[in-house]
């Protein structure tokens, strides 16, 4: 899939704990250490080469809640300066599309650059609707906003890539496709459900 801002990791590491999230008999867990680790090397590749020695920017982290807070803590360990600013963003099953509940985010825009953690990009409507949201609130230009997620759909990656293509996306895979209830294929089934033990994995 030629989209220039998608950045998909090939690192074996990334891969192989890809696979342990993958495994459907991955309990909740080892499942939540596993969304740790691989935040914690996915948080290396939206940074970008700079000669300084200590990072020159200041960054807001916006996870997706629920399934993003599993990538916070990992960020925060990368990116000990970093502000948290948690977004609530709930995906209708019906008619999938997002539904805000939840908004902590600062009175005005006074970072560099904004990463929304999310593990999954399936249809697009959540991450579309979270860059809207930033940039309604002040994350334009020359605030960066760049997209990390475990796993991306090619309808996701589409979906961003047209509504919002000054947005970077980084992730460990991109999948086949979505199925008719809009999971990913093959994805690992409700990142949120499988960190909190609710539900059951679709
Ligand atoms: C999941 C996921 C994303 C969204 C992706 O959240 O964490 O936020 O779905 O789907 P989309 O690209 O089609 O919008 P969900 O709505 O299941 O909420 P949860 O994290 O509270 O389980
Ligand atoms: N949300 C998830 O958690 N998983 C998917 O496959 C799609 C949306």
């Amino acid at each position: 899939m030629a989209t220039p801002n998608l950045h998909v990791s090939t690192h074996p590491a990334v891969q192989h704990k890809l696979a342990i999230l993958r495994d459907e008999r991955t309990e909740p867990k080892k499942f939540r250490e596993v969304v740790r680790e691989l935040s914690w090397l996915l948080g290396y590749e939206p940074l970008e080469p700079m000669t300084a020695h200590e990072l020159g920017e200041r960054i807001g982290l916006v996870p997706i809640l629920r399934a993003g807070l599993g990538m916070v803590d990992a960020m925060l360990e990368l990116l000990p300066t970093a502000e948290v600013w948690h977004l609530g963003l709930f995906r209708d099953e019906r008619t999938l599309r997002p539904v805000e509940y939840y908004n902590k985010l600062p009175d005005s825009a006074t970072v560099d650059l904004c990463l929304i953690l999310d593990p999954m990009l399936a249809t697009g409507g959540s991450a579309t609707a979270a860059i809207e949201v930033l940039k309604k609130w002040g994350a334009v230009s020359p605030v960066r906003i760049k997209l990390v997620n475990l796993i991306a759909a090619p309808e996701g990656v589409e979906a961003v890539a047209s509504a919002h293509p000054d947005v970077a996306i980084h992730c460990a895979a991109l999948d086949r496709s979505l199925n008719e209830k809009g999971y990913i294929q093959p994805g690992l089934g409700d990142a949120g459900d499988r960190q909190f033990g609710t539900g059951r994995a679709n």
